[in-house]
């Protein structure tokens, strides 16, 4: 199976401000995408930005992939001008992605942001699970995938930091009063989530307090997305580890955090 090969893109949507979904139409049979596994895309073919990007996988679809992505920086920027037809050297799917859950678990989903966008293709892989999911955004506006969500039959636990949907503030403490009402033992749950280093930080305390097991999807800068470069480790129980290689995905306790 090729790792290394073209896409055109079919669609590259404006969702929201500076959140664009695409799809890709790969060139060639590649190896269907675990969630939690991401692509490093070239998103020019000059040498300014030299360096490929990474983006989590967000759905596959037929043997099309979707990446959903917020505008940043020059390549996010480069991308967000893709148009249908335009063809796109890429490199995946790579990492390890998240393992499938036990049977008997409850698994809580846990996105913050635009970590929505693995935590939707998890979703969608486990949804006869009935997953709870805790979501957390800055604002309303920037809220996504709501009704996909519930067409999966989940209905979202939202909080956004300026109270303008759901519950006002962070969606840890949310999840933390969530389990302090549950009877449920905690060997019944089972975390995934994706979001910035301080939610996945703050859910990593809240693991340990309530001695829940799980695992994250860490974002690192990446150069090589294959392991050479060593531009991507992070600190780990059992010494440093390569995000694009070990990771993305780690349980949640392996993680230190400085
Ligand atoms: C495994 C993995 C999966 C990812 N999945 C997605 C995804 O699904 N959707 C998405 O939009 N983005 C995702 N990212 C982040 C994405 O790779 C960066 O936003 C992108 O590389 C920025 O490129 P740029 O050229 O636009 O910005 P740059 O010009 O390279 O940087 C602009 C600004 O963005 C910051 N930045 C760059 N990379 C990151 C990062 N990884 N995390 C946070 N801030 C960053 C820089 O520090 C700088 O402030 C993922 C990253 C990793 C490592
Ligand atoms: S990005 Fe090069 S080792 Fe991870």
């Amino acid at each position: 199976m090729n790792r290394t090969f073209k896409a055109s893109v079919v669609e590259n949507k404006k969702l929201i401000n500076n959140h664009y979904l695409i799809t890709l139409n790969p060139a060639v049979k590649i190896r269907k995408p675990k969630p939690g596994n991401f692509f490093m895309v070239a998103v020019d073919t000059g040498l300014d930005p030299l360096l490929k990007r990474p983006f989590s996988v967000h759905r596959w679809i037929d043997g099309n992939f979707q990446l959903l992505y917020r505008v940043v920086g020059k390549g996010t920027k480069i991308l967000s001008e893709k148009k249908p037809g335009n063809v796109l050297d890429i490199l995946g799917p790579l990492g390890k992605g998240f393992p499938a859950p036990k049977k008997n678990r409850q698994v809580i989903l846990v996105a913050g942001g635009l970590g929505v966008a693995p935590v939707f293709s998890m979703a969608e892989n486990i949804k006869n699970r009935a997953p709870l999911l805790f979501y957390g955004t800055k604002t309303k506006k920037s809220l996504l995938l709501i009704d996909e969500f519930r067409s999966l039959g989940i209905d979202p636990t939202v909080s956004t930091d300026d109270g303008s949907f759901g519950t006002k503030g962070n969606i840890i403490n949310v999840l933390k009063r969530y389990l302090t009402r549950n009877s449920l033992p905690v060997t019944r749950y089972v975390l995934y989530a994706c979001g910035p280093e301080v939610m996945l930080h703050a859910l990593s305390h809240l693991a340990t307090e309530y001695k829940l097991k799980g695992y994250i999807a860490m974002e690192q800068n990446m150069a090589c997305g294959i392991g050479t470069c060593l531009g991507c480790v992070v600190k780990t129980r059992k010494g440093h580890k390569r995000v694009c290689k070990e990771g993305p995905v780690f349980p949640i306790e392996e993680i230190v955090w400085d």
